[in-house]
Formats: structure tokens, C-alpha cells, sequence
């Protein structure tokens, strides 16, 4: 099994997914927030690129059961129900809603990504649900970091290398790229302790200046959810049931 890693989605063609099998991470917070919205029983989140298209696309569903999510600069956008801290996802919320999700670099991320045969959501919160679902798979794949626009970030980088960690623990036969391995140095230099990894980020400190605190630390829950959550056909559900008890 090859892994790689690539640092930003930025520079990726959307074509050179085609037929792979892809992970994406934005681990602050848009691939927490996903995780946390199929874990509060969400129906899907259709991701996009654009607020515009969001908008676009809201219009075209049945009202009441589609809610707008998302930010711009940290913030919710305006006239959106709800932002993209993960602790807004509330299952009475929620509960069998389509939620349309647009973010600055993570619901992007994963519409450049969409192309890929296979196209997984992680975070810190399902790291063991998808390490296990990518070693049943048994198939290359490449680990896309959200990043910061063009600009690598260490959030997504330490999330990359902890899943290639956990995966490496339970399948032996692994041949990493060096951003893959480069990854996984930064898991075992900063991955012990994340919430401090998280507070020393450039997005988390931005975060937690705009009053964001609570979201590093639940960000920062190591296999919160069993949730694998899976894209297809433009929209991302959970692909799996069985969910583990939040504590
Ligand atoms: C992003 O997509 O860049 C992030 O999720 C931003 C955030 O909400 O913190």
C-alpha cells in the first residue's frame, strides 16, 4: 500500500484524482465539523466552493430541510443558519437535514478531490474508523492536507501522519512517499499532546482570537466518532452506522 501526502489541495489538478482513492483533513475545523454533523445523525453535506453556488443550490431543495453552514474568516456567513464550528452541529439541529457546506479551504479541498474513486473525510475524531476502512480497502492513496490557501499547516500535517501511525499499526506492508514520512515525524514530534499542538497553530490561535476556544479542544478528541464519512455523487454521508458513544 502507497501513501501520500499532499500539503495543500491548492496545486493539485482536479483531473489527477481521477479513479484514486483520496483522503481529505481540515482539522480546523471543516472536516471536524463533518464528522460531528454525521455523528449527530445529519442526512449529508453536499460541500462546495463558492458561497454563491451554496446559495444556488439551497434554492433548488426543500426548504426546512436543508440548512446553509459555513464561514468566511472564521465567521459565519451571512444569512447561513449556522457556522462551521462543530459544536453548532446539535443533533435537534440537525437530525435528517441536508446541510450545504462552504468553507475557506476545506469544503474546496474536497470538491477538487472529487474525481477520486474512493473520497474519505478525516479528522482527529475518526482517525481509527478510517485507518480501518483504509486497510480493509487495501489500496494506495493520498492524504489531501486542507492547508491554509497555498500554505502548508501543521494541524492537517500531524492529523496525516497520526492516521499513517495508526494504519501502520495494523497493516505492515506500507511504502511512503517523503511528504509522507515527513508527516509522520511531525505526528511523533507534536501529535502527543494535540490540543497544545492545536493551541500553538497559526489557524488555531486566529481561532481562539475570535472566540473559537471550545472548538480546538473538541477538534482535539482522538477517536470521538466511528463515523466514516464518504463522497459520492456530490454528497458526503456516513458510511458507516455503528457510531461510538460521545463521551
Ligand atoms: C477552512 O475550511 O479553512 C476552515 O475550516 C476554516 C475554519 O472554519 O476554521
Amino acid at each position: 500500500m502507497k501513501i501520500n501526502v499532499l500539503f495543500t489541495y491548492v496545486s493539485a489538478d482536479d483531473l489527477s484524482f481521477t479513479g484514486r482513492t483520496s483522503v481529505v483533513i481540515d482539522v480546523l475545523r471543516a472536516s471536524s465539523t463533518i464528522v460531528n454533523a454525521l455523528q449527530n445523525d445529519a442526512k449529508e453535506i453536499i460541500p462546495v466552493s463558492t458561497v454563491e453556488f451554496a446559495v444556488k443550490v439551497s434554492g433548488g431543495m426543500f426548504s426546512g430541510q436543508t440548512l446553509l453552514g459555513g464561514e468566511r474568516n472564521t465567521k459565519k456567513v451571512e444569512g447561513f443558519a449556522l457556522g462551521n464550528s462543530p459544536l453548532e452541529y446539535l443533533q435537534e439541529l440537525i437530525a435528517g437535514k441536508t446541510i450545504i457546506l462552504y468553507t475557506t479551504n476545506g469544503s474546496k479541498a474536497i470538491v477538487k478531490a472529487k474525481f477520486s474513486q474512493t473520497l474519505l473525510i478525516c479528522s482527529f475524531l475518526n482517525i481509527s474508523a478510517i485507518a480501518n476502512y483504509l486497510v480493509e480497502l487495501n489500496e494506495d492513496f493520498e492524504i489531501v492536507c486542507s492547508g491554509k490557501g497555498s500554505v502548508f499547516s501543521m494541524e492537517d500535517t500531524v492529523c496525516a501522519g497520526k492516521l499513517i501511525s495508526e494504519i501502520m499499526k495494523i497493516h505492515d506492508d506500507i511504502e511512503l512517499s517523503d511528504s509522507a514520512r515527513a508527516s509522520l515525524a511531525l505526528n511523533k514530534n507534536f501529535g502527543k499532546n494535540i490540543l497544545k499542538m492545536l493551541k500553538e497553530t497559526e489557524h488555531g490561535k486566529l481561532l481562539i482570537e475570535n472566540g473559537f476556544e471550545e472548538d480546538l479542544k473538541f477538534c482535539s478528541k482522538l477517536n470521538y466518532s466511528n463515523v466514516v464519512p464518504y463522497f459520492s455523487g456530490n454528497v458526503i454521508k456516513a458510511l458507516q452506522v455503528n457510531k461510538s458513544i460521545p463521551v
